[in-house]
Order: structure tokens, then sequence, then C-alpha cells
């Protein structure tokens, strides 16, 4: 349809007329930071210790016995979490607006990770669409929903960087790199904040600082020891990239780092954030992270866990009452100051300032269902859903399949699922009424693509069963799944033969129930859970054509299925128009153009696993390179970068700037071309190593990736930069960030083994 010019204009106008209100009505620093000295001056030291003080908004066994009102109404809460209850949230408000001392309005927050009703794909598949836009506009739209549902604080963006896919939070993040995990913090930071906090945008947190990903053993909460040059070459860029796209607030992890819990951690929370980087919002602590401080061994009892974390540079206590039970007394007894508290405080007086908060502090009930079931999202659901796959396997071109076809057997406990598809973070689904989204399974988006005659035979289940069960099942008191009994597995295994033996086409779709990824949710095996194995080497022997489509949150064990199933597509949890999605991908109508942010292991036993490792004194080039395991292949099933496309593309004529000095900038050009007939989307990425230095280098670092359409026959240059930015690293033996001149490899291709290959030489300024 094209838009009459007049009606553009008009739209122009009337959005720069909107923008110049928005921007005018928008305080600007001194004004903000004016408003909140004032309101500090007319504050109690009880009343600045509420504002740091985050209280759980409903009655959680365990964690919270009482309803926060009195709290509330006596200024000493300065957050509520843990409430989607749009009618109690503005109850809640209402008590700290007209009835606490100073009106000064809560700010509500909750984990709206990837989506608040309409649930987007998980973080990892956000990642895997290698386009920080899929971010930016999924938490865009994510951020939106959540102001319209009184929330104004999401504890996103998850920036851990995950090498283990044992550990189960590695389905929050963006996988194991960190080019392209601060990459995506910005956008993330962007799409929930925009260019600046304002009453139509939400507060990021970006989580958990730092460390957690390399938590021992891949078990979760266990201690990480990362020596400072990992923390400042690998897990602190994408933290370091959300402070810089201006993230109003972090949250401190739960584990010991390197001996000292991240919470209690001055090194972190004060002289790296605030000194080095000028990070000039608040830090929260994870949940009950303050408390445990004790727990931990590190603090004495409470109060002394009140004052390390205070003195560490934590703003805010979430759920252990620790701020508001002892601050008072530390000051009283001169252990902590005035002008320390209000430093502590000010941040988020500013931060709810800017929020808008004062001015409307409370969400229209009558409005919100309008905002939260709004078509345009769920339409962009879907497109970024199928942005977010990853084509693993595709021999044969057996994918796409034809929408003639007659008769499908559908097969594998995800094939029917509604709540798996969404993943562990849904709001709504966690501690409100799950049947809002109205997720489309794949069973129903498969149907939607066919023709009414066409048959689907599904055959959903058995059901997905934890040994033991999640935190999350436990709080909300979800009865446990039973182990299905021997008679029932034989009749489980029975149909689906059958089912299979009757189709043209056989799809399986298996992999883990949302609740066997997230937190507390690590595995010590990656193997496909219950019945799923021996169920698909049932069903693949009958020999009819079968696609396997992966629905999980982190990489399994998936060696048999590479070697025997010809075609295989991860979905990961893709969210409440994933069958849809799954479907326009399975049937042609999205071309996948997905890559892998983790490297793909063949076996738990090899984790931690990932590409940019050091090299060895024997390293995996060397003739008889046998030194990592004797009993297995030591190389990935699946590199990071990794993914296929309907169409096929060709990267040639690398051209690298042959030298530079250590302060220039060198040019990479690469040329790109789509040489089958299918329009589809490539991913170039480019690599580089540094062969010697004060320290030895990564075998390959991600420094520069584009995603880029092209129709068929199509090609494009695409150029990246190589400047201090991309070459400089933090090295243990100089103790600071520099490029140290020498030569440097690089390479460009569709994934991390990439051979296309240049030189660089960089030499001293
Ligand atoms: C604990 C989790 O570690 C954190 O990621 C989350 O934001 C908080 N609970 C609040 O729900």
């Amino acid at each position: 349809m094209r838009v009459s010019p007049y009606r553009n204009c008009a739209t122009l106008f009337f959005l720069a007329i909107s923008l110049l209100h928005a921007q005018s009505a928008q305080p600007n620093d001194e004004q903000v930071r004016d408003r909140a000295d004032a309101l500090l001056k007319q504050m109690t030291i009880e009343e600045k210790a509420g504002q740091l003080n985050q209280a759980s908004g409903r009655i959680i066994k365990g964690f919270a016995d009482d309803k926060p009102d009195a709290a509330i109404r006596a200024g000493k809460v300065g957050s509520v979490l843990w409430q989607v209850d749009v009618h109690e949230l503005n109850r809640l408000q209402h008590i700290a607006v007209d009835e606490s001392r100073l009106h000064i309005p809560l700010l509500m927050a909750f984990d709206v990770i990837h989506g608040y009703r309409i649930i987007f794909p998980v973080p990892l598949a956000m990642a895997s669409s290698w386009d920080p836009s899929v971010e930016e506009q999924a938490q865009h739209a994510a951020a939106e929903d959540a102001r319209a549902a009184e929330i104004q604080w999401t504890f996103t963006p998850m920036l851990d960087i995950a090498r283990d896919a044992r550990w189960g939070r590695i389905v929050e993040g963006a996988g194991e790199d960190p080019y392209l995990g601060a990459a995506m913090a910005w956008a993330q930071v962007r799409g929930f904040q925009g260019d600046q906090l304002s009453p139509t945008t939400i507060l990021a947190c970006a989580k958990h600082f730092a460390g957690y990903g390399a938590a021992e053993g891949g078990r979760d909460y266990d201690s990480s020891y990362i020596p400072e040059e990992l923390l400042r070459n690998v897990y602190f860029p994408p933290f370091h990239a959300a402070v810089d796209a201006g993230v109003g607030s972090l949250m401190s992890a739960y584990m010991d780092l390197n001996d000292v819990p991240a919470a209690g951690n001055r090194w972190l929370l004060h002289d790296v954030l605030r000194d080095e980087w000028g990070f000039k919002g608040f830090v929260v602590s994870d949940a009950l992270a303050v408390g445990n401080l004790v727990t931990h061994g590190f603090a004495a009892d409470k109060e002394d866990a009140a004052y390390r974390a205070f003195h560490a540079g934590l703003n805010m206590d979430m759920a252990s009452n620790t701020t508001i039970t002892y601050l008072p007394k530390l000051l009283s007894e001169g252990k902590i100051t005035q002008a320390q508290l209000d430093d502590a405080v000010r941040p988020i007086l500013e931060a709810k300032i800017r929020l808008g908060l004062f001015e409307h502090p409370y969400s229209d009930e009558t409005k919100m269902d309008a905002v939260l079931n709004r078509q345009s999202t769920r339409d962009l659901e879907r497109k970024l859903a199928a942005r977010s796959m990853v084509l693993l396997k595709d021999d044969n071109n057996i994918l796409p399949l034809p929408k003639s076809v007659r008769k499908i057997a559908l097969i594998g406990p995800l094939a029917d699922s509604a709540d798996d598809l969404e993943g562990g973070w849904s709001p709504e689904t966690l501690f409100g009424d799950p049947s809002k989204s109205h997720p489309v399974t794949i069973a129903a988006g498969i149907r939607n693509k066919l023709a009414a005659n066409a048959e689907v035979n599904v055959i959903s289940g058995p059901p997905l069963r934890r040994e033991y069960p999640a935190m999350l099942d436990i709080i909300q008191g979800k009865k446990q799944i039973p182990e299905p009994t021997a008679a029932e597995v034989r009749d489980w295994l029975a149909r689906a033969e059958k089912a299979a033996k009757s189709a043209d086409i056989v799809i399986a779709v298996m992999g883990e129930a949302a609740n066997m990824s997230g937190e507390a949710s690590s595995r010590s095996s990656l193997a496909l859970p219950g019945i799923q194995q021996p169920m698909l080497e049932l069903i693949a022997s009958v020999g009819k054509p079968i696609v396997l489509v992966l629905v999980n949150g982190r990489p399994l064990d998936i060696r048999w299925a590479s070697e025997h199933i010809p075609a295989i597509l991860e979905a990961w949890f893709p969210g409440t128009e994933g069958g849809d999605a799954v479907a326009d991908v399975l049937f042609g109508d999205v071309n996948p153009g997905g890559k892998l942010p983790v490297t793909w292991p063949r076996d738990a036993g090899q984790e931690p696993l990932y590409y940019n490792h050091n090299r060895t004194h024997d390293p995996d080039d060397a003739p008889n390179f046998t030194s990592r395991y004797w009993d297995l292949n030591s190389k990935p099933l699946y590199p990071f970068g990794y993914g296929l496309s309907y169409a096929k593309f060709s990267v040639s004529n690398l051209r690298v700037t042959s030298q530079i000095k250590a302060n220039e900038t060198a040019k990479v050009s690469v040329d790109v071309a789509n040489t089958s007939n299918t329009a589809g989307d490539a991913v170039v990425q480019i690599y580089i190593h540094q062969r010697a230095g004060s320290a030895s280098r990564p075998v390959r670092e991600l420094k520069g990736f584009r995603r880029v359409t092209l129709a068929p026959g199509q090609s494009q240059t695409l150029t990246f930069p190589l400047g201090p930015d991309e070459l400089s690293f933090w090295s243990p033996q100089t103790k600071i960030r520099a490029v140290e001149p020498g030569t440097f490899d690089v390479w460009a291709g569709q994934d991390s083994t990439a051979d296309l290959h240049a030189t660089l030489d960089v030499t001293p300024n």
C-alpha cells in the first residue's frame, strides 16, 4: 500500500511536535539532581534507608511473610518486586504516594527478561540472530508493555558470559563471546531505556555483575575463580558496553568472585564500576544476597553484611531487609556518614524523577490489556523468533518442506506444548495468569501452514520431567510430573512408531521443558531428557524423511541426531508465536539465518568449551593432535558462529590495510555473494589473532560481524574497522589495556572456523 505524501507530512509534523514536547518535558541532569537533593533535605535517616530497601510485593513462603503495606506507609520501602497484579501494584503505589510522609512513589520491579505478556525468544535465541536490532526491538516492545502494566524497572539484560552449557542460566544471556555479548548488551539497554529514561521507557538493570557464568562445574551459584585478565578481556565487556549505553542500574551477582562475594566486592562495585567506568546509576543486590553474605562465611552477622555491602558500593538491598534494619544504626555509630547515605540514595531518586514516576505513578488498568495484546507485538515476536532460529543440518535440501504434504507425524514431548515454548521467564506465567498470552504450539503452527485436508498426527509426550523439582515449581506449589511407568513408555513408543510409519514426513520436536533451563537449573548431562533419544532412534528407523526441531535453552548432546537425522533446526525457546515461527522456517516462508552464539559440544565432558581459547603447546592444528581427550573427538560438534541457510553464500576477496600504527585503525573489506537462487541472510564474521605479545592471546576472537540479506546472485562489499577498540587487550604483565605492536592474523567467513585469511602489521606509534 502506498502512503500518501500528505499523510507522511502530517505524521512527521505530529512526530516532531510530540518529540519537542517530550524533550522539553524531560528535565536535564541539573534539574534532576536539584530535585533529588531537595527531597534528600527533607528525608529522615529511616526514609533514606527505606529508599535502599526493595521489598517483596507479594507473600512468598520463606521469602516474605507479610504484605509490605505498613513499611511502605512509613516510607521504609523504595521499590517493590515480584508482583504483577496491576491492581495490587496500583494499590501499593497509592499507599506510597497518598499515605507516606513525602509521597515518594515506589519503583515497581520485575524480571521482564524477554517480554511481558507476549513473550519473545529467550535471550540466547535472540543472540543467535546475530542482529542487535532484534534485541532492541523486542526489548522496546517489552518496555512499553511493562510500563503499561505498572512495571518501571526490569532486571534485564543478563550479560553473563557463559562458556559452559551445563550452567542453566546460559539461556538468559548472549552466549560465550564478549564482542557479540557487548553488541547485544548495548542494544537491549537502548531497547528498554531509549536515548534517555522518560515516562514511556523503563529502567534496565545489567546483571549479574560479575563472573556468575563461570560458576565452577556449571553448578548454579557456585564460586567463580576468574583472573583479572579474563574478567577484563572476556567477562566485563558486555557490562562495560551497557554502562556506555547508559544503563541506569546494575545487579551484583550471587557468587563469590575470587573468594569475595560480588555483593560485598568493593573492587567490582566501586573501583571498576564507578571509578574506572564512571557509572552514575545504582546497584541492587540479587535477591537475599546481602543477608546471605553471612551464609557465604564472609560477614559475621546481618549487621556486618549491611555494612560490607554498603561500603562496597551497593545501593539497594533486594528482599533481605538489611539496609532498613541496620543502616540507621550504622550511621548513628559513625560507621557510615550522612554524605555516603545521600550518595547511595540520590541515584534512586534520580531514576524515579527521570522515569516521570512523580507525575505518572499509576497504570491505567482500563487501557493495559489493549497494550499487552497488541497484534503488532505478536507479529514482531513471530518475525524475531524466526530470525533467531539456527539451521544446524539440512542434508539433500530436505528443508524447506513442501506445503503440499498430505500426512505429517509430529512427535515428541514438545510437539504440542504451549508454556514450554515461552521459556522460563514469563511474568504472567510465573506470578499471574498464564492463560493470557495464548502461545501458539508447534502443532498449531504447522496446521496453520497446511491445507485443511492435510493430516497432522500429533504424539506429544510423555511430558518432560525434572528429577529434582525446579525452585519456582516449589514456590508456586506445582505438582511434580510423575515418572512414566514402563507400560506407559512402551505405549508412547508404540504410538510414535505407528504415527511415523503412516506419515509422509516425520517431524520430531524434542529438547527441554522450560523449567530445565534457567536459574537453579544446571545439568550434569546434556543428553536429551527422558525417553526422547530412544524415541528419536525408533521413529528414524522407520525410514521416512525426518526433521528434528530442537526446543531448548542450551546446546544438547545430539551426536546421534547429527549423524542420523538429515535436517535439524534449532528453535530454542522461541516465544509466544513460536509455533507459527517454526512453521514459517520449516516450510520456507522464512529462510533461516541465525548462527550459534555458543560452541556446541559433543559431550558434557568437554565443558567448559569455547572457541576463543588460547593455543596450547600442542595446538589443534599440530599433526598428531591428541592432547585433549583420547576417548572423544576434541572438536566441537558445531563451531561458534555456525548456522546454515536455504541459500548459499561465498565470502571472498579479503582486503586488510597491511600496516598501521598502534593508535590507528585498519580497514577490513570483504565481498559476500549469494551464489544460490534463493534469497537469504548471510552473517559475515571477522576474527583476529595476535601472534605474539606480552601475554598469550586466544586462537581467534570475533571483532566484527554483519547480517545482510541478499537476493539470488546479489553480492555486497562489507567493511569493518580494526582499531584500538578491537586490537587492544588487558595484559596481566603490563596491567593496562593497550594495542601491542606485532602481527595479527585476520579471518573473514561465515563461522569461527573461517579460513579466508590476511595479516595486519601493527607498528609502534
Ligand atoms: C534471582 C535471580 O538471580 C535474578 O536474576 C533475578 O533478577 C532476581 N532473583 C529477582 O527475581
